[in-house]
């Protein structure tokens, strides 16, 4: 299946039923592209909490949805306003909790929540929230555009130093289109250099345990025809040494107004090792994942802990079926931290929607003044 950069979407509303929201099944790609249907929002809970849509923008997204779907519920089963009101706000109770690090999933709830705020009817409650919903995701969009256009300038001027030897970009976990709505934000600079002519090459973390690189970021980049090589995660700092990196680009799932950024586990290793080889590490983010009322990202940031499986199994194709494989003893102990948090000392600069900055408190208030200092 090849995708259609403008049209691609990881998230939409049901062409012939508005009851129905739709996401792919993240869990099984690359070897199937499976589309699944959201009906209430504790398929949306579940959708997120299990990983069937992951990534800090699509997780704030379908918590949106979801949203939309638990107001569509209310209006099935309560019949005053204010009961229908109180069914969506403990539906956001309960997705509130699915994925602790990812601040778009607060910021997604909170948003929804606002437009409520005055609502006289269901039917405006509804229309409302859908709209809310559908103006979250346009948004999401363009906003990584934007960090797609200001990251590849950076890809240009490296692209300059090399005589036509394209780019070397080492990334980490999935913060591609799968990760947002389109474009990503990590990958969103890939996409506007290839559209750019810039010649580059990327190095794909296999980002275990879930391997969210080989297997999302991986398949996206094939889609899209960018010439790629998946590494196991402790190739990096070998790599870097080497001079096969020219520049890091990650995601984040919550950065600090100090620029801590929270990012899948292992991050922080790639940028110790970048800083240790003088390889810009670079961050793309839209400003939906600042978290404006912290500072300190080791204090403050809480760190998901997930399953033990996800250490103890992998994952595969064998023949035509997926399957999963034990690959650590029975009666070892796990220990699974989904994210880490990199100080902002190590971070070059922070892409956003609206320009390069630095990692700094001074950095983020210059290209965001009216959020600065919020916290
Ligand atoms: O556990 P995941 O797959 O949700 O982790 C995703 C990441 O770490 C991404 O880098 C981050 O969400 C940024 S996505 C634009």
């Amino acid at each position: 299946m090849k995708t259609a950069r403008e049209t691609f979407r990881t998230i939409w509303l049901h062409p012939d039923d508005p009851a129905t929201v739709q996401i792919i099944d993240q869990r099984r790609l690359p070897h199937r592209y499976e589309i699944v249907d959201l009906r209430t929002h504790a398929d949306g809970a579940i959708a997120i909490r299990d990983m069937l849509v992951r990534g800090a923008p699509l997780i704030g997204a379908t918590a949106a949805w979801s949203l939309y779907l638990a107001a569509l519920e209310a209006c099935s089963s309560a019949n005053s306003l204010a009961r229908q009101l109180q069914f969506v706000r403990s539906a956001a109770e309960a997705l509130a909790g699915t994925r602790p690090t990812a601040v778009n999933l607060r910021w997604g709830i909170e948003r929804m929540l606002a437009v409520l705020a005055d609502v006289s009817d269901s039917e405006a409650m509804v229309t409302r929230l859908r709209a809310e919903a559908e103006t979250i995701c346009e948004e999401d969009i363009a906003i990584s555009r934007g960090i797609g256009e200001h990251g590849a300038e950076l890809l240009g001027t490296i692209a300059e130093g090399k005589n036509g030897e394209p780019v070397n970009i080492l990334t980490h976990c999935n913060a591609g289109s799968l990760a947002t709505i389109n474009w990503g934000t990590a990958t969103a600079p890939m996409y506007v250099a290839q559209e750019r002519g810039i010649p580059i090459h990327v190095w794909v973390d296999e980002t275990r345990p879930r391997n969210q690189g080989s297997q999302l970021t991986a398949w996206e980049l094939t889609q899209s025809g960018i010439a790629h090589t998946v590494i196991v995660d402790n190739a990096g700092g070998h790599l870097m040494q080497h001079g096969h990196v020219d520049i890091c680009i990650t995601g984040t799932d919550r950065t600090t107004c100090a620029g801590d950024v929270a990012n899948k586990i292992g991050t922080y290793l790639k940028a110790l090792a970048a800083h240790d080889n003088g390889v810009p590490f670079y961050v793309a983010l839209p400003s939906t994942t600042i978290d404006w009322t912290i500072s300190d990202g080791l204090r403050d940031i809480p760190i998901e802990e997930r399953s033990a499986d996800e250490v103890t199994h992998v994952s595969g194709l064998d023949g035509d079926a997926i399957r999963e494989v034990r690959i650590v003893p029975e009666s070892s102990p796990v220990r699974n931290d989904a994210f880490d948090v990199t100080p902002a000392r190590l971070v070059t600069g922070l892409i956003t929607e609206r320009g390069v900055c630095a990692a700094s408190e001074e950095g983020l208030a210059a290209l965001f003044p009216e959020r600065a200092g919020v916290g």
